[in-house]
């Protein structure tokens, strides 16, 4: 039997990188799997992801959504319901950085980082714990960061939200507990995507590297084997973490 077999997840920002391949590890577990993606230009790609799935026996569809829009988020989940039945597992991956220093940070990329990091958290669990309390259990996955855990400079933004969703994720936890509905974080430290693409030049890749017990980066499936098994009934009795996937960065 699959971990994942005749569960629906929703995945936030899967067109490319992690959520992506969270997409594709939870539609070979067996998940039917509605996800979201924002910008034309990656309606391509998500169209492609859409026909990847499918062909892994899934029900898989595409919606261009903004996951920073609590109204949007509401017709999305409604949509998902409409079109999946049910929906078990919600994964809020959506995210993106503005870095600058703070001498230099404007209020509006402050504001950006934080509605789509934080407020789409926010806006995505709020619609899917309903149907979850309706259905007496579920599981839901906010994506941190290790620079929300130790904070980096340039990025008081970014941290200041990764930071906030493991605030968010323990309250959710103590609220729906008793709901059987579960909520951890996963905080990564360096995985390869188009996010980091400024640090595959060599020197600093191998600066970054050293610093790593591991050595390496993560890959988007590393990832996505720790959102597996916060999704499946393996980690049934672990609510409120904030699982590491950082090669050992933060010890
Ligand atoms: P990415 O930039 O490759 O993918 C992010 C996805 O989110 C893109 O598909 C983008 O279109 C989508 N997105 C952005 N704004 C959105 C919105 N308003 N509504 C819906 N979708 C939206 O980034 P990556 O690396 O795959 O990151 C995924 C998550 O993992 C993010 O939350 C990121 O902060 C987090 N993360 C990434 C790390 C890394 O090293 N790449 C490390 C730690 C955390």
């Amino acid at each position: 039997m699959k971990l994942l077999q005749a569960k629906t997840a929703i995945v936030t920002g899967a067109a490319r990188g992690i959520g992506e391949a969270i997409a594709i590890k939870f539609a070979e577990e067996g998940a039917n799997i509605a996800f979201t993606y924002v910008s034309d230009s990656s309606t391509d790609k998500a169209s492609a992801l859409e026909q990847k799935l499918s062909a892994l026996g899934v029900k898989a569809k595409a919606y261009k959504t903004n996951a920073a829009d609590f109204a949007a988020s509401e017709i999305f989940v409604n949509n998902v319901l409409a079109e999946f039945g049910q929906i078990d597992i919600c994964v809020n991956n959506a995210g993106i950085s503005k870095d600058n220093l703070l001498l230099r940070m404007t209020p509006e990329q402050w504001d950006d980082v934080m509605n789509v990091n934080l407020k789409s958290v926010f806006n995505m669990t709020k619609q899917v714990t309903r149907p979850m309390m309706k259905a007496k259990s579920g599981s839901i996955i906010n994506m941190s960061s290790i620079i929300g855990e130790i904070g980096n400079a340039g990025q008081s933004s970014y941290a200041a939200s990764k930071a906030g969703i493991i605030g968010f994720t323990k309250s959710i936890a103590k609220e729906l507990g008793s709901r059987n509905i579960r909520c951890n974080a996963i905080a990564p430290g360096f995985v390869e995507t188009d996010m980091t693409s400024y640090l595959k030049d060599g020197d600093s890749a191998d600066k970054y590297k050293s610093n790593i017990p591991l050595g390496r980066f993560a890959s988007g499936e590393d990832i996505a084997n720790v959102a597996l098994f916060l999704a499946s009934s393996l980690s049934n009795y672990i609510t409120g973490q904030t699982i590491s996937a950082c090669g050992g960065l933060n010890i």
